[in-house]
């Protein structure tokens, strides 16, 4: 197997493993499980439940996440004698509980004596109970309901031996219009920017009689006759965004009071743009994430190891808990196919493969009512004596065998920057085009990388880049001095960067950096521009070696200012510039290269900073990924393939060893380890 190289050999000595998650994975392994919702069920189906549990080795369940209503059937009121009783039950299975704070969705009760707590939408009307998540953000009434009942259950559970995990609140991201969070929008300017003529500054008001005279004249950006100020939209996403993690905060702290030593969590939604999960991922103890590949998307797997990859950047490298996937099809998409057999399995696998330390699902068995009726889960409506049923258990008692990965890292010498802030700026109405857009870019930049077998972290532009030896920024077109600055230092100092089009171009205030473009990495870049072209169809270009290439949706009117034409536009002009500046190399891309074009520039972005990845020649479909000294191939394609190995290999999912190549059929893995002379695993 091919040896770790030096870079990556430091970073698996020097890791350290997060409290967090060691506390829940020491004497576990991995963890498996999921939703436990036994709130929907009589008491008499619970002790069938455990069982069944137990048989799927399943030791974490998440607990609670809708239960406000059950606890607090009217208002001051408090039932625990069922939560006790789920409790203890889990305990004595030796089933530990992620038990939820059920702040996600409050009962009618509330709404209805109290519809200053409903969210608004930015039409001005009231969103109603009857389904969930119906709070405003910025409520007092809402935050002091929710964390009364906060503190009594951390009170009540405190100490708990089932209890192992906090989950605060699900997938966070409620925006509200009202009144009051209007109210709440203007303090935040306030602490932001001070007084009123810095704030018409940085939103630009004297641009269509925008002035504002008078603090109170400023509201949240409702719906409006034309386009809204841009500096003032994303102003209010950053407040969205921190309103939230504010009343995350707020029941973190309560629960923190009461039960130091319990590790806190909430579910992230990978990418998903209302909440800047960067600013949030230190104020919790595990990151987790639920993640719904789309069993009909081809490029489903390579999402989501891009989506795995970010909730490690946002761990900084610990271990993470993938809170939610599900067994089969969900119910949201207009069209649900299942999962075929064994897909469960692969992409669970790969999970484990980039760094998570839990794999477990929504939910464990399949409600009989409510809108998630037709969900899959663990346990389906047809019992367990099922195909999938038989899947899940099997997958259960293998990850058992993977119980020594727990806590080990996934080394990366490359970075992929992605940023919130930059998200909301590009993606405002009023651009050249609205087909260049942020998650694209990340995908389209990330997809060679994962291809080629080449583990990347995906960092903030704030990140720490010494430890990298290629750094990736698909689009940066909102960018601060500070962060264009370490860009350039860390090219200077021996860093090989690659920067995608249109970026550099607008400050924090979204305000257009005037001067040619990208101002703030023209000197890095050694290249610099004056017209975005958006295109209509197919853009032909040629690598400077003859060989041609498509490219699409937009060009850019460049020019070299030191930097070397890689790749010019069939019509003229440079279209990939590489630029050596100080000990590094930045590239510059002023198009959107096809995905064979762009693997061309990943592998010659490797090339110059000597990065290769895990295995050479891995076949189509095949997923490589290192985790510690164990190497991971997945197998996504259709066929079966010949995975040529440097060194024998024993595959832990299997015990049995292989030789100089492996096998692998459709959705097939393999989690190899270096036999010793002995037989041994080594561990390096
Ligand atoms: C998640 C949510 C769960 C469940 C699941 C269904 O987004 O947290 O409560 O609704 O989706 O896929």
């Amino acid at each position: 197997m091919a040896s770790l190289d030096n870079a990556a050999a430091r970073a698996v000595e020097t890791f350290q493993p997060g409290p967090g998650m060691h506390t829940l994975t020491a004497g576990r392994g991995l963890l498996f499980g999921g939703d436990y919702n036994p709130e929907q069920w009589p008491e008499h189906v619970w002790a069938e439940d455990v069982e069944l549990m137990r048989a799927a080795g399943v030791n974490l369940v998440t607990v609670g996440v809708f239960s406000w209503a059950r606890i607090e059937p009217e208002q001051g009121k408090r039932d625990f004698a069922w939560l006790d009783r789920v409790l203890d039950l889990m305990s004595e299975a030796g089933i530990a509980v992620d038990l939820a704070t059920p702040t996600a969705s409050p009962p009618p009760w509330l709404g209805h004596r109290r519809p200053q707590t409903l969210p608004v939408d930015e039409s001005g009307h009231r969103l109603w109970y009857g389904s969930r998540n119906q709070f405003c953000p910025s409520s007092p009434v809402y935050r002091e309901r929710a964390l009364a009942l906060v503190a009594d259950l951390a009170t009540r559970y405190a100490g708990h031996p089932a209890l192992a995990l906090w989950h605060v609140g699900n997938e966070y991201g409620q925006i509200c219009h009202c009144d009051e969070s209007a109210k709440a929008f203007r303090t935040w300017l306030k602490d932001r920017y001070g007084d009123l003529d810095t704030l018409n500054d940085a939103w630009g008001t004297t641009f269509w009689s925008q002035r504002y005279s008078d603090w109170a004249e400023i509201i949240t950006p409702r719906r409006a006759p034309s386009m809204i100020n841009p500096s003032q939209q994303l102003d209010w996403r950053r407040f969205c965004s921190d309103a939230l993690l504010a009343h995350f905060r707020a029941e973190r702290d309560v629960l923190r009071a009461r039960t130091p030593d319990t590790p806190i969590t909430t579910n992230f939604m990978g990418l998903f743009k209302p909440v800047d999960y960067w600013s949030w991922a230190d104020e919790e103890d595990i990151v987790s994430n639920d993640h719904y590949p789309d069993p009909s998307d081809p490029l489903a797997p390579a999402r989501a190891a891009l989506t795995h990859d970010l909730m490690r950047g946002l761990a900084k490298g610990r271990p993470w808990l993938l809170m939610e996937q599900s067994t089969s099809a969900v119910n949201w998409r207009p069209h649900n196919p299942p999962k075929p057999p064994g897909r469960l399995r692969l992409e669970s696998l790969q999970a484990v493969a980039r760094g998570a330390d839990g794999l477990c699902y929504f939910q464990w068995r399949a409600s009989r009512f409510g809108a998630e009726r037709f969900h899959s889960a663990m346990l389906p409506h047809a019992g367990p004596d099922t195909r999938l049923h038989a899947e899940v258990r099997a997958h259960g008692r293998e990850l058992r065998e993977l119980a020594s990965v727990a806590g080990q890292p996934v080394p990366a010498r490359v970075a992929m920057v992605f940023d919130w802030p930059n998200w909301w700026a590009l993606e405002e109405r009023g651009r050249p085009s609205d087909r260049l857009n942020a998650t694209d870019q990340l995908f389209c930049y990330y997809l060679p990388f994962w291809e080629r077998g080449v583990s990347v972290d995906l960092v903030p532009p704030s990140a720490d880049l010494r430890g990298y030896s290629l750094v990736v920024v698909p689009n940066l077109f909102l960018i601060s001095d500070e962060d264009a600055a370490a860009l350039s230092g860390y090219v200077r100092g021996g860093g090989v960067l690659v920067v995608g089009p249109f970026s550099g171009i607008v400050d924090q205030r979204a305000h257009v950096r005037t001067g040619r473009f990208p101002a703030p990495l023209r000197d890095v870049l050694g290249a610099s521009g004056e017209e975005h072209r958006p295109a209509d169809g197919p853009v032909r270009c040629r690598w400077t070696t003859g060989t041609e290439f498509a490219a699409h949706t937009w060009t850019e009117l460049v020019a070299a200012e030191g930097a070397e034409t890689m790749a010019e536009f069939a019509e003229g002009g440079p279209a990939v510039l590489r630029h050596r500046s100080g000990q590094g190399v930045a590239w510059y891309v002023a198009t959107m290269p096809e995905p064979d074009a762009l693997g061309e520039l990943a592998t010659r972005a490797l090339a110059d900073a000597g990065v290769h990845g895990v295995l050479p020649d891995l076949p189509r479909g095949v997923e490589a990924v290192r985790r510690g000294d164990v190497l991971f191939l997945l197998n996504h394609g259709t066929d079966t393939v010949r995975v040529p190995l440097p060194h024998a290999a024993t595959d832990l999912l299997t015990g049995s060893a292989a030789d100089g190549e492996l096998t692998l059929s459709p959705q097939e893995v393999a989690a190899l380890v270096n036999p010793s002379p002995t037989g041994n695993r080594v561990r390096s």
